[in-house]
């Protein structure tokens, strides 16, 4: 998959170019991340990137001319284009699930109030949040984004199972994990981790799973119920 960021701040980035398992990926050629600063694509002579918005109010808004070079120059259009905001789609597993399909991505990072709204109607951009909080920009959304759909493209991840197996993936939040010694300090790892009996693991598994996420996600918990039940009926 090959994914344009353009950022005013690429030396961010480093987080996920050179971070261990999408390392790993970009030198495999599993993840292509291209860098592209916005300033480059400045024709002012002081490189200037933002200015003040049409009609007051506060902050700087990033210019629409060298956003717009930097699209034209990632080659943008027919594009998947996503633009980090807090005004956009929340990001969730099934979103990262589709984006994790398409070979392409172009992600704008916003900085300040936010970009000229033109650059964002010209190239039909989605907007895309990470959570109902305000950053001071969409950088780290962007890792954010990258990092999760990056771990879904088959190969990333050392075995496939664990993407799959987990939490979120499944409708549930995940099981508590143990590993050794099977005694640290007074605390036991669960007898039945230890027993051998691959049925019965899985069963406590699974209800670990259901048991954590109905305490505390009732939102998941009612959406697998549903899913599992129309699943059921789809079977008779
Ligand atoms: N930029 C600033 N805050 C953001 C958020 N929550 N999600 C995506 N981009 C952002």
């Amino acid at each position: 998959m090959k994914i344009d960021v353009l950022t005013l701040f690429p030396e961010m980035f480093t987080a996920v170019t050179e971070s261990s398992i999408l390392g790993k990926a970009g030198e495999k050629g599993l993840l292509d991340i291209r860098l592209t600063n916005i300033r480059d694509y400045s024709t002012d002579k002081h490189h200037k990137a933002d200015d003040y918005p049409f009609g007051g109010g506060v902050g700087m808004v990033m210019l629409a001319d060298p956003v717009f070079g930097a699209m034209e120059a990632v080659g943008a259009r027919g594009k998947k284009a996503i633009y980090m905001s807090p005004r956009g789609k929340i990001l969730d597993q099934p979103m990262i699930q589709e984006l994790a399909g398409e070979e392409e991505l172009v992600i704008l990072c916003g900085h300040y109030e936010g970009v000229d709204q033109r650059i964002l109607d010209y190239w039909n951009m989605e907007e895309v949040s990470i959570g109902d909080y305000v950053l001071t920009g969409g950088e780290l959304p962007a890792m954010v984004l990258i990092d999760s759909v990056a771990r879904m493209i088959p190969e990333v991840l050392k075995s496939s199972h664990a993407a799959l197996d987990e939490s979120i993936y499944s409708g549930l939040l995940e099981y508590p994990q143990y590993t050794k010694p099977r005694q640290y300090r007074d605390m036991h790892v669960p007898e039945v981790l230890v027993s051998g009996d691959h049925k019965k693991i899985h069963l406590w598994k699974f209800e670990q799973s259901l048991l954590l996420t109905k305490e505390r996600r009732p939102d998941l918990f009612a959406r697998f119920l549903k899913e599992e039940h129309s699943l059921s009926k789809e079977e008779k």
